[in-house]
């Protein structure tokens, strides 16, 4: 299956959400502004497939936009997606008519074991590169849908290859799209502050969604590491990045804001704000 943006849904701004928590609410948040959320971003496992196309049935009817966020495919040496899982996840993807399945890259599952709900960043090497590529593959084709690889948050960077040549190098290889996190570049960027090539290298005409959400710099021995924190307010860095960012992408077809946990009136007033800084299309 090859890349290719055209096709694929404009869906605008929207928001990520768990079922497994009350906040945000998005059927209040899309009786309160229709126009407003574009789309739901779901982080979730593939088990759900036996009850979720049931739970979400009316509002997939309704006109709600979904985009599935698998949270347990191991793209680098971590235990691989199983078969059970991938035809889970197709179901998910088919009943909820997601356009496409974002992954950030590294290990969820290891020896069995999922690590906690979190994940460890891929080690950026050849042999870990080799691992994304056929795994982003063999889900791609599983799924049906365009996958897009999500660059991981680093407190530190292990291997030798510079993240945008990593990121180019797999989606061009695995014939996928990129989701580009804000907060995650940022911490690539305080980790590995002489990757000068980094805005040269990243394959920003694959990016077909972005990620924004809250973040705190965390002190550590070697300095300080920022860090994703959805309940938190958004960093003026993270704008900033955004912003110069934006234009960049051609194909952007998604700007989803991270927000759990947030009051609901907090992410209307971000959500406005982030159609004000990011009109669609990003760059012609
Ligand atoms: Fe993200």
């Amino acid at each position: 299956m090859g890349f290719s943006a055209r096709g694929l849904p404009l869906l605008g701004v929207g928001i990520s959400s768990s079922l497994g928590i009350a906040r945000p609410d998005f059927r209040a948040l899309r009786r309160a502004r229709p126009d407003l959320l574009g789309f739901v971003e779901l982080a979730i496992g593939w088990r759900a497939h036996t009850y979720l196309p049931e739970q979400l049935r009316d509002d997939v009817e309704a006109g709600t936009r979904f985009v599935v966020h698998p949270t347990e495919l191991s793209l680098d040496p971590g235990d691989p997606p199983t078969r059970e899982m991938l035809a889970g996840l197709r179901s998910i993807v088919d009943a909820l008519r997601s356009p496409w399945t974002p992954e950030d890259v590294g290990t969820w599952v290891w020896r069995g074991e999922h690590l906690g709900g979190g994940f460890l960043p891929t080690a950026l090497t050849e042999a870990s590169l080799e691992v994304a590529v056929r795994r982003a593959s063999e889900i791609q084709d599983a799924t049906g849908v365009c996958f897009l690889a999500e660059n991981p948050p680093f407190a530190e960077v292990i291997g030798d290859l510079r993240l945008g040549t990593f990121f180019r190098q797999l989606c061009e290889r695995a014939g996928a799209g990129m989701l580009l996190d804000i907060g995650h570049l940022l911490s690539y960027q305080l980790a590995r502050p002489d990757d000068r090539a980094l805005f040269d290298e990243l394959p920003w005409e694959r990016v077909i969604e972005v990620h924004l959400a809250g973040g705190a710099w965390i002190p550590t021995e070697s300095g300080a590491v920022f860090w994703d924190e959805h309940a938190a307010e958004v960093p003026l860095e993270a704008r900033a990045l955004l912003e110069e960012i934006w234009p960049r992408l051609p194909n952007v077809r998604a700007l989803c804001f991270e927000c759990e946990m947030r009051p609901d009136f907090a992410i209307l007033d971000e959500l406005d704000a982030l159609r004000v800084l990011c009109p669609f299309p990003a760059a012609s």
